[in-house]
């Protein structure tokens, strides 16, 4: 059969990122432009610069992407793109690129969901991996519990109440006095730190057994930097980042071993950005090990946002027939 060729296209957040990646696994090329020291400034995210920003680097990140996969368009199958959720401003440029794109060429044009492409990426880092199996996604955004019944369908079985897992991170860190996004600050710390030297609230949530509150554990941690600074005492900034990872690592390990269980799965997944954290990673390889599950996370490059995982997703969409039109438009909140 002939290969499956994909230009894929991401601009939902803060990074400008286009792939070719071949029949769903291989990449080709896998080109990300990140505007992460511009955004770093103000503490966050500015949706209107992050807009102007993809404007201004779609082009070349495209052709980029092209020449490294030493393709021309004419040797491409479709076009797929990021279309929900995020800044809608940022969307909006990758999605109007891939729909001109798609009108000057004839090629087919696949709307891709981000999250489902965060799910993809495993696909990349494990070409051996097919659903059904269960997903941890955790990132800036989102917090979810998913059941891949297969490529293109899912279920979501538990969700944050509140902040994200990659949200708390970033406003915990924070506090840590951290840059933006902080996440991968704590990382590193976390491994100087003692992860019990703060008792943290893990708290229960009423309702659905596997959804999750982040909040109020951000909240614990900028109460106890706050009232150190009133009585003028120090706060360990290791110690308090080892001990927030810890629990961080309690909540998702205990909601998703105890849907393993319930559930009856023994392939276990994680994706989205906060599946870069090591500390993350090991502990979840640890509770699969010890119940003899399969522990799947992508490799640390495919971990946060770029376009090689939509296009490996956007494979399984155009095998499916989930094609849009011109007509498509960019959705800031969707679910999966
Ligand atoms: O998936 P992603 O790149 O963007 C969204 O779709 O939201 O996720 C970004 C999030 C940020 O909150 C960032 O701090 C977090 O992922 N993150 C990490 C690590 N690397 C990135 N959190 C914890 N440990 C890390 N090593
Ligand atoms: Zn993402």
């Amino acid at each position: 059969p002939e290969n499956v060729n994909i230009l894929a296209i991401e601009s939902s957040c803060d990074e400008t990122a286009a792939a070719v990646v071949q029949n769903g696994k291989t990449v080709l090329s896998n080109i990300i432009s990140s505007q992460v020291e511009e955004h770093k400034k103000y503490g966050g995210v500015v949706p209107e610069i992050a807009s102007r920003r993809h404007c201004e680097n779609i082009c070349w990140v495209v052709d980029g992407a092209l020449k490294e996969a030493g393709l021309t368009l004419d040797d491409l199958t479709a076009i797929a793109v990021t279309y929900a959720p995020g800044l809608i401003g940022a969307l909006l440029v990758g999605v109007n690129y891939a729909k001109g794109l798609s009108m000057a060429t004839g090629l087919p044009l696949i709307p891709v969901h981000h999250i489902r492409s965060h799910i993809a990426a495993n696909y990349i880092t494990h070409p051996e991996l097919t659903p059904p199996f269960l997903c941890m996604v955790a990132s800036g955004g989102h917090s979810h519990i998913i059941e891949v019944l297969d490529h293109v369908t899912f279920r979501v079985i538990g969700r944050t109440r509140d902040d994200a897992a990659g949200e708390a991170f970033d406003k915990a860190a924070r506090a840590m006095g951290f840059p933006y996004p902080g996440g991968v600050y704590i990382d590193k710390a976390a491994k100087l730190g003692n992860p019990d030297a703060y008792k943290l609230p893990h708290p229960k949530v009423d309702g659905s057994v596997y959804d999750f509150s982040f909040s109020g554990l951000k909240t614990a941690v900028i109460n106890t930097f706050h009232n150190a600074k009133q009585k003028g005492v120090e706060v360990d900034t290791n110690d308090m980042a080892a001990s927030f990872q810890k629990t961080v690592c309690d909540m998702i390990a205990e909601k998703l071993m105890g849907a393993a269980k319930e559930l009856g799965y023994k392939k276990i997944v994680l994706a989205g950005g906060v599946s870069a954290n090591l500390g993350l990673r090991e502990r979840l390889k640890t509770e699969c090990k010890k119940r003899n599950f399969d522990f799947y996370v992508p490799t640390l490059d495919l971990c946060g946002d770029n376009a090689a995982m939509v296009g490996a997703q956007g494979f399984y969409e155009y095998k499916s027939g989930n094609l849009a039109d011109l007509s498509l438009n960019a959705v800031a909140t969707k679910d999966i």
